[in-house]
């Protein structure tokens, strides 16, 4: 919980290097259909390609990482679209876990993951049960994951284990409701990158992103690497993070 300052009630330490990255990871569709391969062609790709980035954020230093896996909507895509996204989620965490954790690598996991199926949910147990001896990023997966899911069950939580709040609706305080949340007692994103051309937030952190840097890019995901990470890291370094503050107050450092 140490790590936490929300952005709204204090005016959190800003470094050159995003403390939290949050990304969606659109275009695998497109990547594939424009090669003339089969939409899931992408989503493999695709997975390459969040190696890629994990090895480039912690060679970078960045001590989150969140991605956007599926959303609470995906679930209306094609069947077979979807039936494929869970195989390779379920092949993914369990090639990768051991290694994740050998280089201290811890993996949460948040969304509402009952939907799963019974073996993608043990094994997203199993997996996010593993804490590295030594960590050195915490690498979030969204799944099944919507922001408008994640208000509402975090209101329905902190109403159950505190009933005597809906009488006093005045101590409902951000540091009330902030530790039902499911990203709870991590750094708000300082950097939101979007690939894959669309500028939208699509129902993913909406409480966090209160104010992170949006950076969006038309590179679609599966060709999203270091290269990439560090121009979105460049375009990051020229914001001016004021956080309701005015330019003057930024610079002489109040
Ligand atoms: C968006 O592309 C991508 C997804 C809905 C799935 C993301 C999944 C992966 C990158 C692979 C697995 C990830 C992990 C963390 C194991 P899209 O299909 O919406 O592309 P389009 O907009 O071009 O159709």
């Amino acid at each position: 919980m140490a790590d936490f300052t929300s952005s709204t009630t204090a005016v959190p330490e800003v470094g050159t290097v995003p403390r939290h990255v949050a990304i969606i990871m659109d275009g695998n569709g497109r990547w594939a259909t424009s090669r003339m391969l089969p939409r899931f062609a992408g989503h493999v790709r695709g997975v390459e390609a969040v190696r890629r980035v994990v090895e480039a954020c912690y060679q970078r230093g960045v001590g989150h990482l969140t991605l956007f896996a599926f959303s609470s909507e995906n679930w209306r895509r094609p069947p077979d679209e979807v039936a494929l996204l869970m195989r390779l989620f379920i092949r993914t965490l369990q090639r990768e876990i051991t290694e994740l954790a050998s280089r201290g690598i811890r993996l949460r996991v948040v969304g509402d993951i009952q939907a799963f199926e019974p073996r993608l949910r043990d094994l997203i147990l199993e997996s996010t049960a593993r804490a590295p001896a030594n960590e050195r990023m915490v690498l979030t997966v969204a799944a099944n994951y919507g922001g408008r899911w994640d208000i509402l069950q975090a209101v329905r939580r902190m109403l159950a284990e505190h009933a005597e709040l809906a009488a006093d609706p005045s101590a409902i305080t951000e540091p009330a409701f902030e530790p039902y949340l499911a990203m709870a007692g991590l750094p708000e994103p300082d950097l939101f990158i979007r690939t894959g051309g669309e500028q939208r937030i699509s129902n993913f952190l909406l409480w966090q992103l209160a104010y992170t840097e949006l950076y969006f890019t038309e590179t679609y995901w599966p060709d999203f690497d270091g290269a990439a990470i560090d121009a979105a890291f460049a375009s990051y370094r020229q914001r001016e993070r004021r956080f309701g503050r005015t330019s003057a107050q930024v610079g002489a450092g109040r």
